[in-house]
């Protein structure tokens, strides 16, 4: 098989890069070792930036995030019992909307199917080939037989444990990594969301987040021990650890019930740096991961795709090489400043296992100045709202 561009993973970065390239006339094919159903089942992302949304709305896929997503104005960081409120609308002018990472990678892969845009699910052992030259090439298994995808370029988009980074010699790439010493568990259940807007937690026996997929869903983090396993956690448990971690007013309004889906991830944060290799180049998870405070992963990866996309375009139409030599520096400025972002969001509001008496009232200290400060709280806006595509 030829085609233009190999995409690596269908997961939301591969996606809308097939989607920008289709619209813009460059031939692309997909390749996903899982299947379309197991994709979809990944319950992660749930909250999406202005400029993600005007990027999908770009894409044409952005119809129903309109319709169906909710528009939130604010968030709430609470403390010591205490709710503050972040206007964000008031602070940047900004609003974000929830709408599910799996609505999102459902609405593109439907508008991939309509425009008959090929994906190769369960397609195994994917190995890349030939990368410094201009003519490298995909090879992989789908039900026991070998095919092989002759491309100009290969678009790493195949997430944090993906064969595209693996690919590029050792000696080619610097690692940047902090991993944290605590993990999120995560329950989504068919009970109404807690609060109207997102409820952020510092507290002493741990942070916890109070989201929402819907009126009628809830998503709810709480930090959990590195060494926790999903089995540990009835949903008894569950609900009556969120309860011990909430202010009474949140806690009173907790409907428990069953959950949906459960399950336990670890925080990173990592930067492979530069995002290309002679005609290899990586977006998304695949060059670098945030942990999830900051609510950054989707919508970076949104953002290296949309600046890909536009490389690839002045390649075809122009001939020019520079809009793709400047994607790294160019991705890497927006993903450090996610990187800080996310990690000072962890800081403030996890509980660290190894902080001493000193370390937990500078984080309180820093809570309490975050609440007085209106100044502090448009930084921290700004930041959440992100930038525009
Ligand atoms: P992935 O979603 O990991 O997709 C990669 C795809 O590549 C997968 O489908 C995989 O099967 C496929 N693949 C892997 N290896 C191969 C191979 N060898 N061959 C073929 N295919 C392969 N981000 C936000 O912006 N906002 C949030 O609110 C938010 N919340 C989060 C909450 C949690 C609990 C977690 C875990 C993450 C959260 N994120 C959030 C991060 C976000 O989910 C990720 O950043 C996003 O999924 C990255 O998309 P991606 O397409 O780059 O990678
Ligand atoms: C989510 O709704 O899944 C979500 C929201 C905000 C975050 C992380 C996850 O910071």
């Amino acid at each position: 098989m030829r085609t233009q561009v190999a995409i690596i993973g269908a997961g939301p970065s591969g996606l809308l890069l097939g989607q920008l390239l289709h619209n813009q006339g460059i031939a692309n094919v997909i390749l996903e070792q899982r299947s379309g159903e197991y994709v979809l089942s990944r319950i992660r992302a749930g909250l999406i930036e202005a400029g993600t949304a005007d990027l999908l709305d770009r894409a044409g896929v952005g119809a129903r995030l309109r319709r169906e997503g909710l528009r939130h104005e604010g968030i709430e960081i609470n403390f010591d019992g205490k709710r503050q409120r972040i206007d964000l609308q008031k602070l940047t002018g900004k609003i974000i909307t929830v709408y599910g990472q799996t609505e999102i990678t459902h609405d593109l892969m439907e508008a991939r199917s309509t425009a008959g845009v090929p994906t190769i699910y369960e397609a195994a052992g994917a190995s890349l080939h030939d990368i410094a030259t201009d003519q490298p090439r995909v090879r992989y298994h789908k039900d026991g037989v070998e095919g092989e995808i002759v491309c100009d370029f290969i678009a790493g988009c195949d997430g944090f444990h993906g064969v595209s980074r693996q690919t590029i010699p050792e000696a080619a790439l610097r690692h940047y990594e902090r991993v944290y010493p605590f993990g999120w568990l995560g329950v989504l259940s068919e009970t109404p969301p807690i609060s109207p807007e997102l409820i952020y937690v510092s507290h002493q026996r741990g942070f916890a987040l109070c989201s929402m997929r819907s009126f009628t869903r809830s998503r709810v983090y709480i930090q959990c021990r590195l060494d926790d396993h999903v089995e540990d956690w009835p949903d008894e448990r569950f609900w009556g650890e969120l309860k011990l971690r909430l202010d009474p007013q949140s806690a009173s309004a907790i409907v428990t019930g069953s959950s949906i889906e459960k399950s336990i991830a670890p925080l990173r944060s990592f930067v492979a740096e530069p995002m290309r290799f002679g005609r290899l180049f990586l977006a998304g998870d695949a060059a670098h991961i945030v942990p999830p405070t900051g609510a950054k992963g989707l919508n970076l990866a949104a953002s290296d795709v949309y600046y890909l996309s536009q490389a690839f375009a002045e390649f075809y139409d122009t001939g020019s090489s520079a809009g793709l030599d400047g994607y790294s520096d160019r991705a890497l400025a927006r993903v450090w400043q996610a990187e800080r972002f996310s990690w000072w969001m962890t800081r403030l509001l996890h509980r660290f296992p190894e902080d001493s008496g000193f370390d937990r009232r500078i984080q309180r200290a820093e809570l309490e100045f975050l609440a007085s400060s209106q100044s502090a709280q448009a930084a921290l806006a700004e930041n959440y709202v992100g930038l525009p595509y």
